[in-house]
């Protein structure tokens, strides 16, 4: 029995992923209602990327995700790239620019990408729903949705409801219990983009260093990103931290190079016959911050030896420190502040044309609820964009 209202597509969770592919399929004419159970939708919207929206990169590939299943991401992506989305922004003459690394952003506002999605459900007479929270779910096509601003019944559904991370701005693992529920696999997640915990003495040290940026690159393996590096009161933040953090596992170290511009070992023999009365901290400080300077040559067992006193192999050492610095970390700081959420549905029970579940057409999942997770840089909100367009052509 249907009960409610009926509409073609149901679309749960009203952030960048299900208000695009609300918009498409309404943009097809169907009727579309979007559910969210926060009372503002697009909330990660508007605090991405400091208030400008880093929506997405001059550059995607493949490269830059996470996933069980690599390969899954590049139809969507290929379909609806960062050239599709930069031609809508550019329809809503939505003013932004590039930053490094190819990342794009809102010149004024976050608001302004919030407010085209909207434009264009709006256009397609999409039904937005909010502040609904959501109860049981019957059918597998047509589904009757129970809710608490009304049930509805609709032919296809579209699960939007993201990750785990930043549960205090309604953040849930829906998606992946539905996922459960109707015979998917859900790949085990983690926090992703997000800041490393460390415990004594490497905790010791990075707090007394709390608030200092530095260029660095920070490697595990032969995955490496050069980006800046903060030293705060808990560890380790700043975009290199948090690009490789989706990529560590309890227990591993991560190698940081302090100096990667640089050949530290030559570069220190170079200094030591340049400046042999100098002390070797005076000598670091020539590139590194003081402070730093000053806690990576205590670390060495250096501190007030004048350099050129000091043998080569202690020298050696300090290099290593320099270069190849590897503290382990003890975990991470968790969903309250990762950016993304590693893991998810499990792509290999969903279609790549369609974003739909492969034994149940009419069930789509899109943007971070599934495992394809995105690098820092404009990746996450892209394949939302990407997955969200491609659910919208067929749900
Ligand atoms: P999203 O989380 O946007 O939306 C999910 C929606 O579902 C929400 O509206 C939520 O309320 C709703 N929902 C959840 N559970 C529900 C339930 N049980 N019932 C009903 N509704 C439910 N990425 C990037 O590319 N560039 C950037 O600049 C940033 N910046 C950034 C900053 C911060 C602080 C964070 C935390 C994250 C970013 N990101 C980012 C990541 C990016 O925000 C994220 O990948 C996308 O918002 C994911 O889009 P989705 O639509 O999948 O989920």
């Amino acid at each position: 029995m249907m009960v409610g209202m009926v509409y073609d597509v149901a679309v749960i969770g009203a952030g960048a992923a299900g208000l695009m592919a609300a918009a498409v399929a309404a943009g097809r004419g169907r009727r579309v209602v979007v559910l969210d159970h926060n009372d503002q939708p697009g909330r990660k919207i508007l605090i991405s990327g400091g208030g400008r929206c880093n929506f997405t990169n001059r550059s995607v590939s493949l490269a830059n995700y996470l996933s069980a299943n690599p390969h899954y991401a590049t139809s969507a992506l290929k379909r609806f790239g960062p050239g599709e989305f930069l031609d809508l922004v550019a329809r809503h003459r939505i003013p932004w620019h590039e930053r490094d690394h190819g990342q794009l952003f809102c010149d004024d506002s976050a608001a302004r990408i919030l407010d085209m999605l909207l434009a264009e459900c709006g256009t397609g007479g999409v039904d937005i729903r909010l502040g609904a929270r959501i109860g049981t779910i019957s059918g597998d096509g047509p589904f009757e949705i129970a809710n608490s601003r009304g049930s509805v019944t609709a032919h296809s559904l579209v699960v939007a409801t993201g990750g785990l991370s930043l549960p205090k701005i309604g953040a849930s693992g829906f998606a992946h219990a539905l996922a459960k529920r109707h015979g998917l696999g859900v790949v085990p997640t983690a926090p992703a983009l997000v800041p490393l915990s460390f415990a004594e003495p490497e905790l010791g040290l990075m707090r007394d260093l709390a608030g200092i940026a530095v260029p660095a690159e920070l490697s595990l393996g032969k995955t490496r990103f050069r980006e800046a590096l903060l030293f705060t009161h808990r560890g380790l933040s700043g975009p290199a931290t948090l690009q490789i953090s989706s990529y560590w596992r309890p227990g591993q170290a991560i190698s940081i190079n302090l100096l990667p511009d640089v050949d530290a070992r030559a570069w220190l023999v170079e200094r030591k016959s340049a400046r042999p009365k100098a002390q070797v901290e005076t000598v670091v400080a020539e590139l590194l911050p003081a402070r730093l300077a000053r806690a990576m040559v205590s670390l060495a067992g250096l501190a007030d030896k004048a350099i050129g006193q000091v043998r080569n192999a202690e020298l050696e050492r300090l290099a290593l420190h320099l270069a190849a610095w590897s503290p382990i970390p003890t975990g991470t700081e968790g969903y309250r502040v990762a950016e993304a959420t590693l893991g998810g549905v499990d792509t290999r029970d969903l279609s790549s044309k369609t974003m739909a579940a492969k034994h149940l057409d009419r069930l789509f999942f899109v943007g971070e609820a599934v495992d394809v997770t995105g690098w820092l840089g404009g990746y996450n909100f892209q394949w939302a964009w990407s997955s969200g367009w491609v659910a919208g052509q067929s749900a």
